[in-house]
């Protein structure tokens, strides 16, 4: 039978191949499949066969099985070793591929015709680049390559059909190879936006679709600013009393916080003005510490709410709930005409990730220097050291990116979090479903009107820890117990479809599978045991912030991660200043027995989307709000008693 399939294979080669290139007569694997397009992307035509194309050939990491084991070792509250971070040359050092891995990949190549001089090992040893045709990728992969199309902006990409395959022997020694099936660039922002400024009105569950509908929330001329008014205007005192967030820092010369930010949202210095001007006087002027990474500006102007308010919000929050003393960094990614992606942040924070010659798969991520103009510098590869606490309020959909890129981005935030870093990410604006409403079919793909939630990505990565949103109650006071947030946006939550249920979470999780799973059909969500997020909850609705010079109410998970990160950078502060060490990946701590009270418990409202209502928020961990909202003074006793 083998015999047969080689002899087949090597005929069906002679007689299509113009190319002088040996047939791999070696059984070949698929590697990695692609299930639907992502949206506005269609094939155009067949790749010219001599276009010449920077094939990269992303090496299999050592040591990788161990990932997750390393990471509790130093993250468990129960390890001997909590605490004891690692260095970034030893993190580099453990997951280099193996010279195994690099011979195996070179020997295929060279065996398959590609000479040994046009084949490259970049400076980390995580890649083999070599130049080849388009003909040549064809008959190395076993696919074909077409231009795909933009419906939108005629962008045209190349990549290849729905897979890709690789000789058996050598598909373990590769992680992923591009550009093949890899699309899509830009980061999708998690829209913090007020109605009446959303260029599309999103009702859950129909995509994108329908007219702009007037409301009346929007700019804001009477800002309360009182605790009697939380379930109206969130303000900064609202989140203090909210949170029991009290804290003057203490060793903020050793303590760091970050923000990261996608160019072109950029935010406005003297919207930070007014906004401090209101709500914390002292830092009239401040401005956090900006790191610009590949051509990041904050250089952009008002460009509407879709540039300013996402940036706004972050900062003037962050800044606010620090204070004065604490200096807050800005990673301020990409040029203005590329923009970048997660890819981009990481290769800045870490060298080891950068491919050479830019990019780390040119279809998903951007290049730089900037072929279309912009940034000429080369890519950024390492230099930024990461900050205690990250935090980000932009996400994909996981359907939007094949499952090789997500685990190989997904193994990077472990490896932050080896090194002591605490990586946050908003969980999604649209309960179950994806960005902008859309949901599944039963295969999968994108579909309107989908039946099937439509986990986010990174939320699904078990090495974030995913934040979703609460709102104070219409009419309830700042001490009531909130709920889900159900104005305006739903806190994304729900089960991936790409990563399974991590140790730390499975009695969480399984509780509430047990006792409060709702009742759909088979295949509305992921049932075999998957990572369930978020991890944990801050308020999402009503904020006051200051935007192109006025007031608007802002909504979105968008608004409840960087509050968290601006608790937990409190929690480092208590913690370094009696020299001990910062908090790092939290999951596992988070979900530990200790800190079962340390979060406010959220058990009212759900997460609709796909024509359900979701899931709904009970005792302990759901799918809408995970464990709850942080109580800070709980929290810092708690993280104060760990080594
Ligand atoms: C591929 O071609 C480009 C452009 O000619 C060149 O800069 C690059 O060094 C080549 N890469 C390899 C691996 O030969
Ligand atoms: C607060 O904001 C309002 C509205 O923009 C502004 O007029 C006022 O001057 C600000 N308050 C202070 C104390 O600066
Ligand atoms: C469900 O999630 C697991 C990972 O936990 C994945 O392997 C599986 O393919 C997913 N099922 C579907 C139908 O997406
Ligand atoms: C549950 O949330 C809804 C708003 O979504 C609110 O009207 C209701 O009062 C809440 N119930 C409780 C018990 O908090």
């Amino acid at each position: 039978m083998l015999l047969v399939s080689r002899l087949l294979l090597a005929v069906v080669l002679g007689l299509t191949s113009t190319s002088v290139i040996a047939s791999p007569l070696v059984p070949r694997v698929p590697h990695e499949r692609r299930g639907a397009l992502p949206r506005g992307w269609n094939a155009v035509r067949r790749a010219d066969s001599d276009f010449v194309i920077p094939l990269r050939i992303g090496l299999s990491q050592s040591n990788m099985q161990s990932l997750e084991d390393f990471l509790l070792d130093v993250s468990h509250p129960e390890s001997p070793n909590y605490g004891n971070h690692w260095s970034p040359a030893k993190v580099a050092e453990t997951f280099k591929p193996s010279a195994e891995s690099v011979s195996t990949v070179r020997g295929w190549l060279v065996e398959s015709g590609i000479g040994a001089d046009r084949v490259r090992l970049n400076p980390s040893g995580g890649w083999l680049v070599a130049n080849v045709t388009v003909a040549e990728a064809e008959e190395l992969l076993g696919t074909e390559y077409y231009v795909y199309e933009h419906a939108d902006t005629g962008h045209e990409q190349l990549g290849c059909g729905q897979a890709y395959h690789l000789p058996e022997h050598v598909s373990p020694h590769v992680e992923l190879v591009t550009p093949t099936l890899h699309f899509d660039a830009k980061v999708k922002q998690r829209r913090g936006v007020p109605p009446e400024k959303r260029s599309v009105k999103s009702k859950v569950g129909n995509p994108g679709s329908g007219p702009v509908s007037p409301k009346t929330t929007g700019t804001i001329k009477n800002i309360f600013n009182q605790l009697e008014h939380c379930d109206e205007q969130i303000t900064p005192i609202c989140l203090q009393a909210l949170y029991d967030f009290v804290h003057i820092p203490l060793a903020t010369n050793k303590n760091s916080i970050g923000i990261v930010e996608y160019t072109p949202q950029a935010y406005v210095p003297s919207d930070l003005d007014m906004f401090f001007a209101n709500f914390s006087k002292s830092q009239i002027g401040q401005r956090p510490n900006l790191i610009s990474i590949d051509g990041g500006t904050i250089d952009i102007g008002f460009g509407g709410f879709d540039v300013n308010g996402e940036s706004d919000l972050d900062l003037q929050y962050a800044m606010a709930l620090v204070g004065k003393a604490q200096p807050v960094t800005l990673y301020q990614t990409g040029d203005d005409v590329e923009g970048a992606s997660f890819d981009t942040l990481l290769d800045a924070l870490d060298g080891s990730f950068c491919t050479f010659e830019g990019g780390d798969d040119p279809t998903a991520d951007p290049s730089y220097p900037d072929p279309f103009g912009g940034y000429q510098g080369a890519l950024q590869c390492g230099g930024v050291t990461p900050a205690h606490v990250i935090s980000t309020s932009y996400s994909y959909d996981e359907w939007e990116l094949t499952p090789a890129y997500e685990q190989r981005q997904c193994a990077e935030y472990a490896k932050l979090g080896l090194m002591g870093v605490t990586v946050l990410f908003s969980s999604g604006d649209y309960g179950v479903a994806g960005n902008g409403g859309i949901c599944l079919d039963a295969d999968g793909e994108p579909d309107f009107p989908g039946f099937a939630f439509a986990p986010a990505f990174p939320g699904g990565c078990p090495y974030v820890t995913s934040v979703g949103a609460t709102q104070v109650n219409p009419g309830a006071k700042v001490t009531d117990p909130e709920s889900a947030c159900m104005q305006v946006i739903f806190s994304g939550g729900g089960f991936s479809n790409v990563f399974p249920m991590p140790s730390y979470q499975k009695s969480a999780v399984e509780h509430y599978l047990s006792k409060y799973a709702p009742d759909y059909p088979a295949g509305t969500y992921n049932t075999s045991g998957s990572r369930g997020y978020p991890d944990l909850a801050a308020n999402g609705a009503n904020y006051v912030v200051a935007i192109q010079g006025e007031f608007s109410l802002v909504y979105g998970t968008s608004a409840s991660s960087p509050v968290t990160a601006a608790i937990l950078s409190a929690v480092n502060d208590a913690r370094l200043a009696i020299n001990k060490k910062p908090i790092g990946f939290i999951n596992p701590t988070i979900y530990s027995s200790a800190f079962q009270h340390a979060f406010n418990d959220i058990t009212n409202g759900t997460n609709p989307g796909c024509n359900t209502n979701g899931f709904s928020a009970e005792p302990g961990w759901d799918p809408v709000t995970g464990l709850g909202t942080p109580n800070f003074a709980r929290l810092v006793a708690a993280w104060l008693l760990l080594p």
